[in-house]
């Protein structure tokens, strides 16, 4: 029964299609809208700092030893961890998991509808403007209200569970592989609009000088929770992947390079932002509004602007729908397996599932703005459960499977691909970092940012 699922499997079909899928995966509304607005409300060039140590020393690990719980057992997040821990609590990682995405995609199909709905807003000319009052007042009348943001939002999931629907790796494969290199060059025609206009080297101190005193644990949290959020992990989404990889394939070195070309991209939206942050006198710390605010007002300011407006927020809306494909295929690929429902029920079933969810976060800007959780509204509570509660215990124990349960062997196991390719000792370094560094630093980050010592 299992063997034949497991052959009847699709799968990525080549080193390209794994690395596009998975940096589509890691690059989304997280490095476009998030990293800015995040690193704004963080104090800049310190918060980038602390996120690149997070990156390497604990998403990285993490990233791994996820792609090589997904391509071992070539299933979904949660019968993943039955298969290598039979009867053992693991697979509740896997349930974290499959929750985490409902709560994940509430935000994220809200920010993603405001995305869809600027390309028209653009094509139309109507957020044209380089004055930031007034590209702040129109983020906040869509924002705001209650049957536009809902529409957008419902669209959204609609594109994205049709996607799935057809099936996950062709269409992932060719459409990330084309639509990723356009948006970088896009994204460096924004840059050189945001450099060059006067009072943009304040953006870059912002962005590349660190004020040291600005590292508190509240923002070493951030920066943790960013990490993970960026690169897909603690919740199964690359286990989920990583069981469409085939054998021959270098799972630390796609890791790396997806790790790298995605800390680029944030790098870079954060390049597009800040110079004109400064230059049109924004607040940084404006939070999740800020690419709304800001990105208007840049094409405003250059010719051709409403042309490349419409392109940006067209490519950052496919973007956006590269990284929900992988959240969605978690909880669809579970359904589909553990109770064997097609592929359109599970499907169906997923996006009413988020609808429902993540009306209540779209109306936390208008009507449902008085539900306060812990003193945030539904939107902030489902993004900071996530990011930084969540995603960070997944990774934990993720980290805790592969280094001490799973063990040595199995590690040198998959990081040579059972002896073909030479890691030599690299592997050694990994297990060091899963084993120990990765744990204790994000429970120390945790514990204390969300201070409990
Ligand atoms: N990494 C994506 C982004 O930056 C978001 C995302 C996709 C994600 N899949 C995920 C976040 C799984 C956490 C877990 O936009």
């Amino acid at each position: 029964m299992q063997d034949k699922s497991v052959t009847n499997r699709e799968g990525f079909t080549s080193n390209i299609g794994v690395i596009a899928a998975t940096l589509g995966s890691a690059v989304g509304l997280g490095n476009i809208w998030k990293f800015p607005y995040v690193t704004g409300e963080n104090g800049g060039a310190a918060f980038i700092l602390v996120y690149l140590i997070c990156v390497t020393l604990v998403g990285l690990p993490v990233m791994i030893a996820e792609l090589m719980i997904g391509r071992r057992t070539k299933r979904n997040a949660v019968e993943a961890f039955e298969q290598l821990a039979p009867r053992k609590p693991w697979f509740l990682v896997g349930v974290a998991g499959v929750i985490s995405a409902f709560l994940i995609m509430a935000f994220y199909t809200c920010v993603a509808g405001w995305v869809y709905a600027y390309i028209f807003k653009a094509a139309t000319g109507s957020i044209s403007s380089t004055q930031t009052k007034v590209t702040s007042a129109i983020f906040s009348s869509l924002s705001k209200s209650v049957a536009q943001p809902l529409f957008w939002q419902l669209l959204v999931l609609l594109v994205t569970g049709a996607i799935i629907m057809t099936g996950v790796t062709k269409g992932i494969e060719r459409v990330t592989k084309i639509l990723m290199p356009i948006l970088f060059l896009l994204l460096l025609v924004v840059d050189i609009r945001s450099l060059t206009l006067p009072g943009a080297n304040k953006g870059l101190n912002y962005l590349f000088n660190p004020d040291f005193h600005k590292i508190t644990v509240t923002v070493i949290l951030a920066a943790l929770g960013l990490a993970f959020f960026k690169l897909s992990i603690g919740m199964g989404a690359m286990i989920t992947y990583g069981s469409y990889v085939s054998d021959d394939q270098n799972l630390p070195a796609t890791a790396l390079t997806v790790m790298l070309s995605d800390t680029l991209v944030s790098i870079m939206a954060g390049v597009a932002i800040f110079p004109a942050v400064f230059a049109f006198g924004i607040k940084p710390d404006a939070g999740p509004s800020l690419l709304f605010i800001t990105i208007p007002a840049i094409f405003s300011a250059m010719p051709f602007g409403n042309v490349f407006m419409v392109l940006f927020f067209i490519l950052v809306s496919i973007a956006a729908t590269g990284a929900m494909l992988s959240l969605l295929e978690v909880p669809v690929a579970f359904m589909r397996e553990k109770l064997n429902w097609s592929r359109a029920k599970s499907t169906v079933a997923t996006v009413v599932g988020i609808a429902l969810v993540g009306s209540t976060a779209t109306l936390s800007n208008s009507i449902l703005a008085n539900v306060l959780v812990f003193g945030k509204n539904l939107f902030d509570f489902y993004d900071f459960v996530t990011s930084n509660i969540l995603l960070p215990l997944g990774g934990i124990f993720i980290a805790l499977f592969v280094g001490w349960f799973w063990g040595y062997q199995n590690v040198k196991q998959e990081f040579s691909n059972h002896g073909e390719l030479s890691n030599d000792g690299i592997h050694k370094i990994y297990m060091f970092l899963v084993r120990i560094v990765a744990p204790i630093a994000i429970i120390i980050v945790m514990l204390a940012g969300l201070n409990i010592i």
